[in-house]
């Protein structure tokens, strides 16, 4: 007995890293699982070893940045298992280039899998999910990546679209009883072995990328019934909420704003309160003012 009996699971890009972890836990919990993924072989190998364990599952090859790509995922679920009571859009790839040498291929590239792909995934599965009348869970993937990263314009700015994308489907959804939530997971997997911070290749210390998956497992579960609209940080031995951009300090000018008044009084008020600049949240480094670098 698992808390998904009974449920039937599509996670796009299942067949390696953080999927996998996804495909693993929500079958063990009683779900039946479409694996997607463009390499068939990894997909293969997690169908398999689901079966092994007495589980369900089928491989999906369809590229899920397409909308005939979505669309034929999702049918495949209900072909396969009946129906589709959720979707964990997990699929990604990176193609890091600082901002001023980034190609239009290249933003592209990124943002049709990470933005599109959730978008028309999350479509087509909604879409079927109000037609059964049964309700579901979809899960989101963003990353830290969104508060900003040097090389990452494309990754960061689809991440950030994913966030907004997550609170506003939470909003329209809910009336179908469709709940939609994030998680910004951590695992050393392929994608990870390439990530910079401020440009470098860091080496960070090895996280299982399977944790992240019984998070999944219970936000996709009746469980997690009233949780909606929330982004969370997974992975190893955590959960965290990503708390949502908010307004913080204000400066109120008596008549209104006027560039006058602001000139006089922007410093005063704002600063030492701008916000971090980047995915590492270090303080606000620029208050003496941001200046060409020496040579540039
Ligand atoms: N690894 C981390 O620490 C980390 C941190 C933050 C966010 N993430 C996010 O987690 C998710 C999984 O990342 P990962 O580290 O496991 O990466 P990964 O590269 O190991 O796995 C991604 C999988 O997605 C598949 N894929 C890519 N494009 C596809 C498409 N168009 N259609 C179908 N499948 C496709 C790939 O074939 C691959 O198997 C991504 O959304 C990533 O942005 C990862």
């Amino acid at each position: 007995m698992g808390i998904l009996d009974g449920r039937a699971a599509v996670v796009t890009g299942g067949g390696r890293g953080i999927g996998r972890g996804h495909c693993l836990h929500l079958a063990e919990q009683g779900a039946s699982v479409v694996v997607n993924d463009l390499d068939g072989d990894e997909a293969q190998k997690v169908v398999d070893e689901i079966g092994e364990k007495g589980g369900k599952a089928v491989v999906d090859t369809s590229n899920i940045a397409t909308r005939d790509g979505a669309r034929a995922l999702v049918q495949k679920c209900v072909d396969s298992f009946g129906a589709i009571h959720a979707l964990v859009n997990n699929a990604g790839n990176v193609k890091d280039r600082s901002f001023l040498k980034m190609s239009d291929e290249e933003f592209d590239a990124v943002v049709q899998v990470h933005m599109y792909g959730t978008f028309r995934c999350s479509q087509e599965a909604a879409l079927r999910m109000r037609e059964q009348g049964t309700g579901g869970s979809i899960v989101n993937t963003v990353s830290a990546a969104h508060y900003g990263n040097f090389g990452q314009t494309n990754y960061a700015g689809s991440k950030g679209a994913i966030a907004s994308m997550t609170y506003t489907w939470a909003v329209e959804l809910a009336r179908h009883g469709i709940r939609v939530n994030a998680i910004s997971p951590s695992g050393t997997t392929r994608m990870s072995a390439s990530a910079k911070v401020g440009g470098k290749v860091v080496e960070l210390p090895f996280i299982d990328p399977n944790q992240n998956g019984a998070f999944v497992a219970f936000l996709c579960s009746d469980e997690a019934d009233w949780v909606t609209g929330q982004i969370f940080g997974s992975g190893a031995d955590r959960v965290q909420i990503v708390s949502q951009p908010k307004y913080a300090t204000a400066m109120y000018l008596p008549g209104g704003l006027s560039v006058d008044g602001i000139v006089e009084n922007f410093k005063k008020v704002f600063g030492k309160n701008l916000e971090n600049v980047g995915l590492m949240k270090n303080p606000y480094p620029f208050y003496d003012g941001v200046k060409p670098a020496e040579g540039k």
